[in-house]
């Protein structure tokens, strides 16, 4: 099975400017024991049996997307802001472009391409949970998506613009590897799963499934020009040195998550029933 950092390398590679994709190179081996850390939860989050209780914490936590893709709407809107009122037409048109990239990272979250993806989450959280209690206000652990929600708030009003856009990039270069990362345990844990919904795998797992392939890893590239072209019209070098740093806290903030909802979910699961490691007999990749 790949690791996280296989999965995202391709992509890295395919960035042009040697500065930032060796800054993003270095960041992923110098994060190497927080990868593992959280390649290790995902695997133990996807790889047992757990009780109803601990599922709802899974699926409430896990994933916004509705509330994800309005803050990349809102940063959008922000760079349209900035294009506006700019003077000179060539940097005017830079941050126009900006914009547009930025906007691409949110056609198939918007259902610009389909069903959007907070509708194609819900779905398959209550498919996977058997019913949709997982959405209940006491499931939510705002400790564990703290980091996320800081990103988030970032985005739609921190001060720095090239700080909103370095933090994105981060995170959707982060999520190809995870949404590569999770499918094939995925299908495990549906098929092991108790309460899956009467569908195909296919159809209770279309999240997942539309986020791999070209769509993550397409969004990570419109990341990697939204911020060049800004940095080229507010006339600063993309500075890749705090982009590696970004890149490194953006993945201790989801090793911290996921190291905290499993932690919640094992003592869930602990208060209720018993729970059980799926059979490793069978490889993911087989499945
Ligand atoms: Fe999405
Ligand atoms: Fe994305």
């Amino acid at each position: 099975m790949q690791s996280l950092a296989d999965i995202v390398k391709p992509e890295i590679d395919r960035v042009e400017d040697v500065a930032i994709r060796e800054a993003l190179l270095q960041s992923y081996e110098k994060s190497a024991p927080t990868l593992k850390s959280i390649q290790e939860s995902l695997r133990e989050i996807l790889e047992t049996v757990w009780p109803e209780d601990s599922l709802c914490l899974f699926f409430k936590n896990w994933r916004n997307p509705a509330v994800g893709a309005g803050s990349f709407c809102a940063l959008t809107c922000r760079l349209l802001e900035a294009a506006l009122g700019e003077r000179l037409p060539s940097r005017q048109q830079q941050l126009f472009m900006s914009a547009a990239r930025l906007a691409e990272v949110s056609y198939e979250d918007m259902g610009l391409m389909g069903k959007n993806h907070g509708e194609l989450y819900e779905e398959m959280a209550t498919n996977f949970c058997g019913h949709d209690n997982w959405r209940l206000d006491r499931y939510r652990l705002e400790e564990a998506t703290q980091y996320l929600t800081a990103c988030r708030e970032y985005r739609e009003r921190g001060g720095d613009l090239v700080e909103a856009l370095m933090i994105s990039l981060a995170e959707e270069l982060y999520n190809h590897g995870e949404f590569t990362f999770v499918a094939p345990l995925f299908k495990k844990f549906h098929d092991a799963s108790h309460a899956a919904g009467s569908g195909s795998r296919q159809e209770n797992m279309r999240f997942v499934l539309e986020h791999i392939g070209g769509t993550e890893s397409g969004h990570f590239s419109y990341m990697v020009e939204g911020l060049e072209l800004y940095c080229e019209a507010s006339g600063q070098p993309v500075d890749a040195t705090r982009l590696a740093r970004r890149n490194c806290e953006f993945l201790q903030g989801m090793d911290s998550m996921f190291r905290h909802l499993l932690e919640e979910m094992r003592g869930s699961a602990q208060a209720g029933k018993d729970v059980s490691r799926l059979q490793s007999d069978t490889p993911v990749s087989a499945l």
